[in-house]
């Protein structure tokens, strides 16, 4: 009998345990826009967030959710996620992936707005490095990767999602079929100009989403993380743990910035990029200072590489640092299926938005979603009948390709002035007469044999802004990520 077959477009941890399974019961493709290590799990530094302490309470990690994303969040999801984490990391642990650990006992790290030591990780600062390599290994020859191959549109027959249209760095097109398709392609922080993230990340799967019908939510919501390091040639991660672990943030005089805050410098993400990101307006520098972090470079071997790549001197102690964008918590719209608003049509990681981060996301909690609601997707898959084969008809192609008239750079440095850590709704109106002038397909296809892969990122990064932009509109209260000028709050209060 002819087995299903299943179509991932993403290669992430999400997609892996997608992939992973479903073995036994689908012929799995995945697709890799770059090759099949890009993207954001490999540079995960944090690790999983999961109750496993002694003194730790499934209860007290669900409020720490809750309360990071701002009651924002849909609860059964939320429930969903931390009453599973256990089980999951036990099968994880059962896979042979291996923790840090000290005489048998789990080594838990602290993060922001965690009321506990709670987050797992492996190799320090590798957790998803080491996740990428464990879960590439299980999945060696039992499934068929494509690597550097873009999908452009999602093919749709009566309604649901069919397939997709792919384009190889040589040009040529391919269609894939499948009785399921599901977006695992993360999320949108790489439309900004300063982000921790894979530069791939650009909301591909949001825009190829939207375009084929599927209903967006929460695309306001973007997590601009406190400590991006300044190097030389780039911005780059300095985990959170760093932080939990003793290193404090400071000026330029060495004063304690977070002083005033009752958690200090682990508190929420959101609120400590905000202080941060008004001293940097103001002009003042801002540092890490890392001196009382006991055996930095054994406990952070990959930021320790980091820094020494970026010549920032580790004995100096001090990291220049600044916010930039991180985690988006908005992305397709799915129900508890993991299903978008097309049928047949799915999605999973930082490209669903499931509700279960409400208005911000709580640390570490982004590689435990994609274990537990990547089962939970096999879950739902693995009993749902084979799809009947119809007709394609493919759609007609847009006759015309004109110009674009803003560059990636440019919009990048837009994003960054008007959708950043704090918004101004008078500014916004002001980005959004600037959008509008632009060519943006927002339904259909956009498909065309004239178009190069770089045209196809910025057509789907100018459609992802737009929406983010449309929706940061829509907010009009302040309220987790996102952020208004104080004067605004004021006026929205009276
Ligand atoms: C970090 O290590 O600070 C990032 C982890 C996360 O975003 O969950």
């Amino acid at each position: 009998m002819k087995r299903k077959q299943l179509i991932i477009i993403g290669t992430g941890l999400s997609a892996c345990q997608l992939a992973y399974n479903l073995l036994n019961d689908y012929d799995v493709i995945m697709l890799s826009k770059g090759d099949k290590q890009t993207g954001n799990t490999v540079k995960a530094q944090g690790g999983i967030a999961c109750v496993m302490g002694q003194h730790d309470h499934l209860d007290s990690h669900i409020h720490d959710t809750l309360m990071a994303g701002s009651f924002l969040n849909d609860v059964a999801q939320v429930e969903k996620l931390i009453k599973n984490a256990p089980n999951v990391m036990q099968s994880l642990i059962q896979s042979g992936f291996i923790f840090d650990q000290v005489v048998g006992q789990f080594i838990l790290g602290k993060e922001g707005a965690h009321q506990h030591r709670r987050i797992l990780h492996a190799g320090g600062d590798q957790t998803g490095k080491r996740l990428t390599c464990h879960y590439h290994q299980l999945l060696q020859d039992k499934v068929t990767i494509i690597e550097q191959t873009t999908a452009v549109d999602l093919l749709k027959q009566e309604g649901r999602c069919v397939g997709v249209r792919t384009v190889n760095h040589s040009l040529e097109r391919q269609d894939y079929f499948a009785d399921a398709v599901v977006l695992a392609t993360g999320g949108y922080a790489g439309i900004f100009q300063h982000h921790s993230n894979d530069p791939l990340m650009t909301g591909d799967g949001i825009a190829i989403g939207y375009r084929a019908g599927a209903a967006v939510k929460d695309l306001e919501f973007i997590q601009f993380h406190p400590t991006l390091a300044i190097g030389h040639q780039q911005r780059f991660l300095i985990s959170e743990a760093v932080r939990g672990e003793g290193a404090r943030l400071v000026n330029g005089r060495g004063e304690y910035i977070m002083a005033d805050h009752p958690l200090k410098d682990l508190a929420p993400r959101d609120v400590v990029s905000q202080v941060l990101y008004t001293r940097n307006q103001q002009g003042e520098a801002t540092y890490l200072d890392i001196r009382s972090v006991k055996g930095f470079q054994r406990r952070f071997p990959q930021i320790t590489d980091l820094l020494h790549e970026n010549s920032i001197d580790i004995k100096q102690g001090l990291i220049p640092v600044q916010p930039g964008a991180h985690f988006t918590m908005g992305g397709l719209a799915v129900n508890e299926q993991h299903e978008t608003t097309v049928p047949h049509l799915y999605a999973i990681g930082e490209v669903a938005a499931t509700g279960v981060h409400g208005a911000n996301r709580l640390a570490s909690n982004s590689l435990l979603e994609a274990l537990v609601f990547g089962k939970d997707l096999a879950d739902v898959l693995r009993n749902k009948p084979p799809m009947s084969p119809g007709t394609y008809v493919p759609e007609d192609l847009p006759m015309k390709v004109q110009p674009l008239d803003m560059s990636i750079e440019a919009l990048k440095q837009a994003n960054e002035t008007y959708l950043g850590v704090v918004r101004s709704q008078t500014a916004l109106k002001q980005f959004e007469k600037e959008l509008r002038a632009l060519p943006i397909t927002t339904r259909g296809a956009i498909d065309h044999p004239t178009k190069t892969l770089e045209r196809y990122t910025s057509e789907n990064m100018l459609l992802v802004s737009q929406l983010v932009l449309q929706a940061a509109l829509n907010r009009k209260e302040s309220i987790g990520a996102h952020k208004l000028t104080n004067k605004e709050k004021q006026a929205v209060r009276q």
